[in-house]
């Protein structure tokens, strides 16, 4: 028997050994025998199409995945390609099941590798696992309840497949869990109710599922989320109040399912709210006071509902609301002078607000120099173009409104940002605006359908340095193309059913030299087509049906990329070209 001094300096010694040992194979320990076994079992397992091709049987595994010091398997990532791995047909039943003897394993990552079959329930074994990432692994099949024996779970991440059936209630065993993201499968029933006991989760999303009934209002009581999703459900009814509770939940989801009810304004005490999307449910009433007090609050969007009444005021009080979606309501009224109170948005400096295909009437405030994209289409504006829209305005669409005046609204800001705009649809009369000549951003501008009948095309307009597309069909102008010589940069240009009268002007047609696509069917142009049309050499779509045109059509050889050529109802010297 040894004396206990020399039992010490053993252990001593030993503890140096290993210590070498382990700095010595620290950088490559041959792999675990019976690792490597487990391994090649798995590719067995599969159809290789390459993805295999590194794992040969002889090789040391820890080449082709991770390893700890000791040669033990920790961490497996499969990505394989588009087309996926695909079950060994004489694997059935037991596919995947041997890394369940990977008793080191951390991590295990499945990138298309598809199983057509359910969860090994041998991955219970996986007492390591902290992370479980399978994407397009198509499980099919119920949750195995053995998925609560994977004590170290931090991360649980299916997604894309067919498993079926509810959320065990297992999953609250996995005390560690902090990532529960089980989306695009076909989950359905009831969540469990003990989900509160999973006092690190930080992300539930169960998205893309079939999960109905009521959104349960013990999700309430999971306090540690920070991310709630259970977008694209079949979740009905009112959203419970208790969801107010999460005071560290940043994002809530709960757009595409059938939602009704009122927005609870108990959502207001969730403070640390930053998104909220509720888009394409059946909520009614309006946007309650509390969300206001939400300071971090960048993105609400409740599209596709059944909101109702007037935008409130109290709309401007948001601290940081960056994004309001709205669009597709039952919303009236008219839009509040409060909403250029909106902050702007760090990252693009600019408000996005959705409006459109709501009954929203008056005329709009000149309060809009913070918004960057205004889609308010198809309502019931009236009024004039508020010009603040051209401080930030990007992307602004007013069509299918009633705006019905051109009396100037505000004044134009000495360089304006505005690029796209659609003005079409609206009952504009008199001249096409002068300012729009001085809107030098203007990239698309669409003034169809209005009632323009004064004025002509300002030549200043069509010359505007960046425009690209000009459309003003359907209008009354009853005048005549501009004469001069200009510089456009325009390469679609409709001017159909405008009551233009008198001939092309010579200088007209050099003025496109970037022209693809012209309208100027419908018209009351006469005289011949001046031959320098041939110089449009990018032209290839040209419709001048319908006007009273004369004399021989032009030499068009050089408009090799002309697929629509329309001259019919005009007065020309037969033969008439015609394409298609
Ligand atoms: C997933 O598996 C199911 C059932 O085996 C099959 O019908 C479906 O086509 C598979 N989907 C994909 C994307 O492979
Ligand atoms: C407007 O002009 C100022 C000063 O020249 C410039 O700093 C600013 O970026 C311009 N804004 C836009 C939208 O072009
Ligand atoms: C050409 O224009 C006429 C009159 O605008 C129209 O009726 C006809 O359908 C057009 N032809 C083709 C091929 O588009």
């Amino acid at each position: 028997m040894r004396s206990g001094r020399e039992a010490w300096a053993w252990a001593w010694t030993l503890t140096a050994v290993a210590m070498l040992l382990g700095s010595a194979t620290a950088q490559q320990a041959a792999c675990n025998a019976a690792d490597a076994a487990a391994l090649q079992d798995f590719k067995a397992d599969f159809l290789e199409n390459g993805v295999f091709a590194a794992w040969q049987a002889g090789a040391d595994c820890c080449s082709f995945v991770t390893c700890n010091a000791a040669g033990r398997v920790t961490a497996i990532v499969i990505v394989a390609d588009r087309i996926g791995v695909f079950p060994n047909p004489n694997s059935a039943g037991r596919v995947g099941a041997s890394l369940g003897r990977l008793e080191a394993l951390q991590s295990l990552t499945l990138i298309g590798v598809r199983f057509f079959g359910p969860i090994p329930r041998a991955w219970k074994a996986l007492s390591s696992l902290s992370t479980l990432y399978v994407s397009l692994g198509n499980f099919t099949g119920a949750i195995p309840a053995e998925i609560g024996q994977l004590k170290s779970l931090n991360e649980l991440l299916l997604y894309v497949g067919q498993l079926e059936g509810p959320l065990p209630a297992a999953v609250c065993q996995l005390a560690l869990l902090q990532r529960l993201e089980i989306e695009s499968q076909q989950l359905s029933g009831e969540l469990p109710s003990c989900l509160p006991k999973l006092t690190r989760l930080r992300t539930l999303s169960l998205a893309n599922n079939r999960l109905a009934g009521s959104i349960p209002s013990a999700l309430g009581s999971v306090g540690s989320l920070e991310y709630l999703g259970l977008n694209n459900n079949l979740y009905s009814q009112s959203i419970p109040a208790t969801l107010g509770r999460l005071s560290k939940l940043q994002t809530l989801r709960l757009n595409d399912n059938r939602l009704s009810g009122f927005i609870p304004p108990a959502l207001g005490d969730a403070a640390s709210l930053m998104e909220i999307n509720l888009d394409d449910n059946q909520i009614t009433g309006s946007i309650p006071y509390s969300l206001t007090m939400l300071r971090n609050l960048a993105s609400l969007s409740c599209n596709h509902n059944r909101l109702s009444g007037p935008i409130p005021r109290h709309i401007g009080d948001f601290q940081s609301l960056t994004f309001l979606g709205l669009s597709y309501n039952r919303l009236s009224g008219s839009l509040p002078a409060e909403i250029g109170d909106l902050q702007v948005s760090a990252t693009t400096g600019t408000v996005g607000l959705y409006i459109d295909h709501n009954s929203l009437s008056g005329p709009l405030p000149n309060t809009l120099s913070n918004v960057g994209t205004l889609s308010a289409s198809y309502n019931r504006f009236t009024g004039g173009f508020p010009l603040s829209l051209c401080v930030s305005g990007y992307n602004v669409d007013l069509s299918h409104n009633l705006l019905d005046s051109g009396a100037q609204v505000g004044t134009l800001p000495r360089n304006s940002s505005l690029q796209i705009l659609d003005l079409s649809f609206n009952l504009l009369p008199g001249a096409i605006p002068s300012w729009l000549s001085s809107v030098t951003s203007l990239t698309y501008l669409d003034i169809s359908n209005n009632r323009f009948n004064a004025g002509g095309i300002p030549a200043q307009l069509l010359a505007l340095k960046n425009l690209d597309t000009f459309k003003a069909a359907d209008n009354r102008l009853r005048a005549r193309l501009p004469t001069g010589s200009f510089q456009s940069s325009i390469t679609f240009l409709d001017l159909h059913n405008v009551q233009l009268v008198g001939s092309v002007p010579a200088k007209f047609f050099p003025s496109f030299p970037n022209l693809m696509y012209l309208d100027m069917s419908r018209n009351g142009l006469e005289g011949p087509l001046p031959s320098n049309i041939n110089q449009l050499i990018r032209l290839f779509h040209a419709d001048l049906s319908s006007n009273k045109l004369v004399g021989k059509v032009p030499d068009l050889s050089a408009l090799t990329q002309l697929t629509y050529l329309n001259l019919s109802g005009n007065a020309f010297q037969a033969p008439v070209p015609s394409i298609p």
